[in-house]
């Protein structure tokens, strides 16, 4: 039985891949399963993650229903003058995130950035499960194996793989565990090409070689950006979509419900102690750090603004 949240990263250095849409998604889905959800974004520049969950609260306020949502954190990238400094400031803000976010929750769902940078290796390496979704294609795989293109034959791991075994190594080091790392092809087209049964068959390979394991991924679906304006997720239709779910969103939902599965939350979940007095005292300190945004105070700015608008 664990008494800190389990941590959940997703990653993958190449942009755009779906870190943030399936981020969300997991988050939403745990939440709906009566865990407590704690969720960081180290992405705060783009600020996807933020943004698709500021989205929630407006919807929220806007129609006075109450969605779960889960606790949520931005890091800010640090500004100090040099690398060094940068770097501990950073672990430092991490630290301080973490430690919050896993006090009183199961689960902590970390989004990286689209990059490779300090703050996305240092997340990499409090993994207890990392999920990489990738598109269905050879620049994509390519981040995870050196391939040879003329005859598909896989040289060796390639630099995200690489960095996974390092921050793996690093795990091991302080924590005597490792990370479950899951990899899902996402946007997969609903008429399969030649390519994609290659890229099928070379990821099986290659999960050999990079340990690690594959789960069937998301079909190809415009109601993403749809929901993501909305700040829901396909978690969330049954309840507040008037008409009855599609063949396409029953499916979709499936999708998701699979990935959950693959990561398999029973077998994390916890009894946590309550805070004491002290603890309760240093995480507000820690909660006004300027660096670690906490939009749950950005919730109650907007309920407070609105109040002030209707008086
Ligand atoms: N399965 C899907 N079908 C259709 N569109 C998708 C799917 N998954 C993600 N998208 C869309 O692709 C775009 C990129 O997704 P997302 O922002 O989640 O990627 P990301 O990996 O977080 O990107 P970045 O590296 O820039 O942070 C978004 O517009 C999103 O709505
Ligand atoms: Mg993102």
């Amino acid at each position: 039985m664990k008494d800190t949240a389990h941590i959940i990263v997703f990653g993958n250095e190449k942009g755009g891949s779906g870190k943030s849409t399936t981020a969300m998604h997991t988050a939403i889905a745990l939440l709906r399963m009566g865990y407590k959800v704690g969720t960081l974004d180290l992405d705060a520049r783009q600020g996807t993650f933020t943004r698709y969950l500021k989205n929630r609260f407006q919807y929220i306020l806007q129609r006075r229903e109450n969605i779960p949502s889960p606790e949520h954190m931005a890091i800010e990238r640090s500004k100090a003058t040099t690398v060094a400094e940068q770097q501990i400031e950073e672990a430092a803000f991490m630290t301080m995130a973490l430690d919050e976010l896993s006090e009183t929750n199961d689960f902590v769902i970390i989004d990286t950035p689209g990059t490779d940078c300090f703050l996305s290796r240092l997340a990499h390496s409090h993994a207890d499960t990392l999920i990489t979704p990738m598109n269905d294609s050879f620049i994509d795989l390519d981040l995870l194996a050196n391939i040879d293109m003329n005859n598909f034959e896989i040289k060796g791991p390639s630099v995200y793989s690489a960095m996974v075994e390092e921050q793996r190594r690093k795990k091991m080091i302080y924590s005597r565990k490792t990370i479950d790392w899951i990899v899902m092809r996402n946007r997969i087209p609903h008429l399969s090409t030649n390519n994609n049964k290659i890229i099928a068959d070379l990821l099986e390979k290659i999960s050999k070689l990079a340990n690690f394991r594959l789960t069937p991924g998301f079909g190809e679906r415009v109601v993403f950006k749809e929901l993501f304006l909305k700040g829901l997720t396909l978690m969330d239709l049954k309840e507040y979509q008037n008409n009855e779910l599609t063949m396409s969103q029953i499916s979709a939902r499936q999708e998701i419900r699979t990935l959950i599965k693959a990561i398999g939350p029973e077998r994390f979940k916890g009894h946590r102690k309550p805070l004491s007095p002290d603890e309760i005292k240093n995480k507000k300190i820690s909660a006004k750090n300027d660096n670690i945004v906490n939009t749950n105070d950005l919730m109650d700015e907007t309920a407070e603004q609105k109040k002030v608008k209707s008086a």
